[in-house]
């Protein structure tokens, strides 16, 4: 997935002050997942009466909808820190003692990835999320004893693009569980507006509609697009943003009008012309087109799926109606 727009990974010629300059510092910023946003301000303002820490909150959904920025947005609001770390970089238990142990209170450790923590790291986190204290082996052999430290009270907020990959025990341990739809147009394009407002470039709404309606439902890559319209923009139109201006960037792009890339329609090509619409496994389809299973069921799946345009079966993935028509229309 190297040079396509939809992979979730930071583009890394992208400029990370850039990417975290359009990240909103506040609930009132972070526009659409209404659901979440009510879930979490009563969350916030029934700690904040009770004078206590918040609880556990576990945010999942396909990559680039908002989990970390709204970790963050939490932190701000509830005005605590905020420790970043992820599931695979804690390697061992001894790493997440440190971590926990430099913790104050009311502080927010905001776990990314979550469904890859290590089991022995799981198994600390435990007596950790659940009584705020660590349990530690001192010494080896016979002599070895445990220790019981009591931690500061704080909030793990986990996140995870796979929820179904993650342990029952971690998983109960989150009073909240939250969800992250993707977005409607209306709400990406505040939040295009929102960007192009930071990135001191003139957008008019329609604009601001059509580059929404082609981002997957993703923030992430709305603002991608938008950043790249507007350079094509300086280059060829005086930075001058129009319809025409966007449909020429977003074919640079390999992205059609509903948001499809070049990636979507190979899949649904495979399934559709080499395996008649299926039903078919998803490592055959990985397979044929030389991608990794994982990203297929993190990115290109969801977003098939919502738009109709496949389904899953017990025997495997299957073309909707439409799904055939989308290929058929594209030969
Ligand atoms: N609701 C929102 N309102 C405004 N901007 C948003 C919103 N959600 C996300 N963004 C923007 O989209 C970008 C990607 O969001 P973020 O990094 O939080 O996604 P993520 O869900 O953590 O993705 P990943 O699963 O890949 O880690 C942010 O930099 C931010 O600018
Ligand atoms: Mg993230």
């Amino acid at each position: 997935m190297d040079d396509d727009i939809i992979k979730p990974e930071s583009d890394p010629t992208e400029d990370p002050l850039l990417d975290s300059s359009l990240r909103p510092q506040r609930l009132a910023h972070y526009h659409g997942q209404e659901d979440v946003k009510k879930n979490i301000d009563i969350l916030i303002r029934a700690s904040q009466k009770r004078s206590d820490v918040i609880d556990h909150i576990l945010l999942y959904g396909p990559p680039g909808l908002g989990k970390t920025t709204l970790a963050r947005i939490i932190g701000n609001e509830m005005e605590v820190d905020v420790r970043i770390t992820s599931g695979p970089a804690i390697e061992r238990a001894g790493d997440l003692a440190s971590i926990l142990t430099n913790l104050n209170d009311g502080d927010i450790l905001f776990i990314d990835e979550i469904h890859r923590l290590h089991k022995v790291v799981e198994e600390t986190l435990y007596p950790a999320m659940e009584d705020h204290v660590l349990d530690i082996v001192v010494g080896q052999g016979p002599s070895a004893r445990t220790l019981r430290l009591e931690l500061p009270k704080f909030t793990v907020i986990g996140a995870t693009t796979r929820i179904g990959l993650m342990s029952a025990p971690i998983r109960d341990r989150f009073g909240t569980i939250l969800r992250l739809e993707y977005y409607s147009d209306e709400e990406l394009s505040r939040i295009v507006m929102q960007s192009a407002k930071l990135l001191n470039t003139d957008l008019d709404p329609e604009s601001a509609i059509i580059i929404a309606s082609r981002s997957r439902g993703t923030p992430r890559i709305a603002n991608r697009i938008l950043k790249r319209v507007r350079d094509y923009a300086d280059v060829h139109n005086n930075g001058e943003i129009t319809p025409e201006i966007i449909a020429k960037t977003c074919n640079l792009l390999g992205i059609d009008v509903d948001g499809l890339s070049k990636l979507d329609y190979q899949y649904l090509h495979v399934l559709v012309n080499k395996f008649g619409g299926g039903p078919v496994g998803i490592e055959t389809i990985a397979a044929t087109i030389s991608e990794d299973k994982g990203s297929i069921e993190d990115v290109i799946e969801p977003f098939l799926l919502q738009k109709g345009l496949i389904k899953k079966t017990p025997r495997g993935r299957v073309a909707t109606e439409e799904g055939v028509n989308k290929v058929t229309k594209s030969n």
